[in-house]
């Protein structure tokens, strides 16, 4: 077990006892690039994970050591400096946030590792943020509630990382629940779940196994594309606050008005709400078939208004498309690669991603990683045994 070997190794370095937390990765199967548009989004906390084990120390000092880059690194809780290193500005953004919330912390011993695999859009990056936020309150006792862990998660990426990400993955992280995926409600912060329990369906992710080092810079810029088309919006209509108050027809009336990408980025998230909506009608029907013909749709518009996705991408969603046991399909996350998500009858999954990596090794010389995924909790303080 994993969470095991971390115990080892925070066992083998500092010869005590830690506390043990387990902080998931996350699907999200509608409403992508919603979150910052103040739209919805229904993501699910899922079965691979990182883990830390923790102490906490008397005097300043943070000693961290990730375990799947067997590297460490050290720093105190009074200088936090980013580092080209990288992976402990994930880490040092969250120790920062708490302060900055006017926290009174010390140092503590760390060591991370898990199964989340890094760039393949299943947020591994919120699971760092989200776990350490949540490990840190627990061992300090700091008293701090659920969603203001998971805004300082965020603010941890957005401000120490450089990353203008949402709030969907670090609000998945900490509120997920087995069996349910969460429609949350990215302006009011509020949440449902929906039971996710088709017995013969599987969540299937296809991993592209690239990551182009566009994704943040990209990101960045939707993220001004949609401002954008928001302030000229504005000007004629005084009570839209985000795209989420946008209708097709109102944004229709700016065609001639916004740049032409404009129109298209905005374009897409107006629709993606509206599917978004669509999708859950579905859900509470227990429709799957309309559901999967969303998920495709929303490729279609991440693919070509939003411009998103990459080639890798769009053939893993083309190859599944002449096939009626897979329901829906698309790519997943932030874009510019990671993973496809798909949602397949279990009785052709081998046989699916047997044919899907023939053609994706043929086509990109890659070899495909699937992951078939379950939901499950969000983050928690695992069971010593
Ligand atoms: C990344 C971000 C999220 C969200 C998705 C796109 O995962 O971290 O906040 O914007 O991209 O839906």
């Amino acid at each position: 077990m994993l969470s095991k070997l971390v115990t080892q190794k925070f066992q083998e370095l500092f010869n005590e006892k830690p506390l043990l937390v387990r902080s998931p990765g996350r699907v999200n199967l509608i409403g992508e690039h919603t979150d910052y548009n103040e739209g919805f989004v229904l993501p699910a906390a899922i079965d691979k994970a990182i883990y830390f084990a923790i102490s906490p120390r008397n005097d300043e000092k943070c000693n961290l050591f990730a375990l799947d880059m067997n590297d460490s690194f050290q720093f105190s809780v009074n200088s936090l400096q980013f580092t080209e290193k990288h992976w402990p500005n994930y880490l040092m953004g969250v120790v920062d946030q708490i302060l900055k919330l006017g926290c009174n912390l010390k140092g503590f011993n760390c060591v991370f590792g898990g199964d989340i695999p890094i760039g393949a859009g299943m947020s591994s990056s919120a699971a760092i943020e989200a776990g350490l936020a949540f490990a840190l309150n627990h061992i300090y006792n700091l008293g701090i509630d659920k969603l203001s862990l998971v805004k300082l998660a965020q603010k941890a990426e957005n401000e120490f990382v450089g990353v203008n990400c949402g709030i969907m993955d670090q609000y998945i992280n900490i509120f997920g629940k087995s069996g349910n995926v969460l429609r949350i409600d990215c302006r009011s912060l509020e949440y449902d779940y929906f039971p996710f329990d088709y017995k013969d369906i599987s969540i299937v992710l296809f991993d592209t196994g690239v990551s182009h080092s566009l994704a943040s810079s990209e990101y960045n810029q939707r993220r001004k594309e949609c401002t954008l088309g928001v302030e000229l919006i504005k000007k004629d209509h005084n009570q839209i606050k985000s795209l989420r108050d946008v209708t097709l027809t109102m944004l229709n009336g700016y065609k001639n008005k916004l740049d032409s990408k404009i129109f298209r980025r905005c374009k897409y998230v107006v629709e993606e709400n509206d599917r978004m909506m669509k999708a859950c009608e579905s859900l509470n029907k227990k429709d799957l078939k309309s559901f999967g013909t969303l998920m495709y749709q929303t490729h279609e518009g991440l693919s070509k208004d939003y411009e998103v996705s990459c080639k890798e991408l769009d053939y893993l969603v083309e190859l599944t498309t002449n096939n009626p046991g897979v329901y829906g399909a698309r790519m997943m996350g932030g874009g510019f690669g990671g993973c496809t998500i798909n949602l397949i009858e279990n009785k052709i999954v081998d046989e699916t991603k047997k044919i899907i990596s023939e053609k994706y090794k043929q086509k990109f010389n890659i070899d495909l990683k699937t992951y078939i995924t379950s939901i499950g909790n969000g983050t928690s303080v695992m069971d010593e045994n």
